[in-house]
């Protein structure tokens, strides 16, 4: 099924908008997406006609608002083909799922010595946790470095891999360089040695088509943000035997069964982990999002974000002195890169004026910058619902760009 951009443009609102009185391109769509009309009614619908407490009140908008809720969490877990609804736990977001496995899974087996790995390109989410994680236990975190193309070294990782390793934590998507990283071989060599995997899939959640029980991954986070839908509401997918290994870290109402002065006993799965009145609404706007996903055609979409990227990147390529970071064998949707003796601030700052939203600085990663030697860079990260007519704008604007700051450059 190909795609009808300009159509789906009308369903997103706010690419309709101006700055600075020119029509808004939209290229930081790895930072957060924009929302169609049928996620910004879905939102309003819940809270005009369907707002209550989940899992609480026995009355008729009480059990609405339960029911909407659940069956949220089951097209959520339909979209990634989680096996059972009950691995679905809804959070706030990808930081908050890896924050939950670092303190539920990490404190209850993680001992003095042992390891955890993460790669060398991990956001802050998937890097701090574990950091912290360690520091708390005596544990030491490895690190599967990159080659000079920024996809990992996989023959690192499997020197890495040992009797003290207890996860290992990686993404599946680079929010820097875009690499596509090879998750079946990671897993399968993790697993080799009963290792758990999680994927950090913040990244990967719009692009890629995620079957969560193919890929055999232990753990899988993702943000609605990233994937059409509102903040606030995410995903922590876990297999159901691995899920029920783990204990609780944070307690409160909607998630015990029984407590009393001697006792609190917890409820089943997976409300187990969702402490505190949830994100209803999110949920179901999430639920929404993914529908309207679906609707387009999920290889369409990925074809269409490919195409876009491509040509990003070709039409980058003929820009002097611009360099861009890493030649991944595998990359979808960002493009991070540098111009000779331009900061990137000043490239974005620029480019904003003319009505260009692109992400610079290091991008919550500063690991990989440090890595790297560099002090940051800018990014484009197009999605389905940008045009090759905004790559051309983004393109000539940037020359422009160059070219003011080469002038002033020039001045002494
Ligand atoms: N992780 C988000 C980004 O890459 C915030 O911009």
């Amino acid at each position: 099924m190909s795609m009808d951009v300009e159509q789906i443009r009308r369903d997103f609102p706010i690419l309709q908008e101006t700055v600075y009185g020119r029509p808004l391109t939209y290229l930081d769509n790895a930072a957060t997406t924009q929302l169609p009309i049928a996620v910004l009614d879905a939102l309003q619908n819940h809270y005009r006609y369907c707002n209550a407490n989940p899992h609480r009140g026995i009355y008729a908008l009480g059990a609405k608002a339960t029911a909407l809720r659940e069956s949220a969490r089951a097209e959520i877990g339909a979209f990634i083909n989680a096996r059972n609804p009950c691995e679905i736990v809804l959070c706030s977001g990808t930081t908050d799922a890896i924050n939950l496995v670092a303190a539920s899974f990490g404190d209850a087996f993680l001992k003095p010595g042992d390891e955890i790995i993460v790669s060398a390109m991990e956001h802050h989410s998937n890097w701090v946790p574990w950091q912290m994680l360690c520091r708390r236990q005596g544990a030491r975190l490895k690190v599967i470095p990159l080659d000079d193309q920024g996809d990992l070294c996989l023959d690192r990782f499997t020197e890495l891999l040992c009797d003290k390793t207890r996860l290992v934590a990686v993404t599946q998507v680079s929010n820097v360089l875009g690499t596509v990283n090879p998750l079946e071989t990671i897993i399968k060599l993790a697993h080799q040695r009963d290792i758990p995997v999680l994927v950090d899939g913040a990244q990967s959640i719009r692009h890629e088509i995620i079957d969560v029980q193919q890929l055999g991954c232990d753990f899988f986070c993702f943000s609605g943000h990233k994937v059409l839908a509102p903040a606030g509401i995410g995903v922590l997918y876990a297999k159901e035997d691995v899920l029920r290994q783990l204990q609780p870290t944070r307690f409160g109402g909607g998630m015990m069964a029984k407590v009393d002065r001697q006792q609190a006993v917890a409820e089943d799965l997976p409300h187990t982990f969702e402490a505190g009145t949830p994100n209803c609404a999110g949920a179901v706007a999430l639920a929404a999002a993914l529908r309207y996903l679906n609707s387009l055609g999920r290889d369409a979409v990925q074809r269409a974000e490919q195409d876009l990227t491509n040509y990003c990147c070709a039409r980058l390529s003929t820009i002097a002195d611009l360099h861009i970071l890493g030649q991944p064998q595998h990359r979808a949707g960002v493009i991070s890169f540098n111009v000779n003796s331009l900061h990137p601030y000043d490239i974005a700052t620029l480019l904003d004026k003319l009505g260009i939203a692109v992400r610079s600085g290091q991008h919550c990663a500063q690991p990989l910058f440090g890595e790297l030697g560099l002090s940051g860079a800018v990014r484009v990260s197009p999605a389905f619902y940008n045009t090759r007519a905004e790559i051309d704008n983004l393109v000539d604007s940037l020359s422009r760009v160059i070219a003011l700051l080469r002038h002033q450059e020039s001045k002494p």
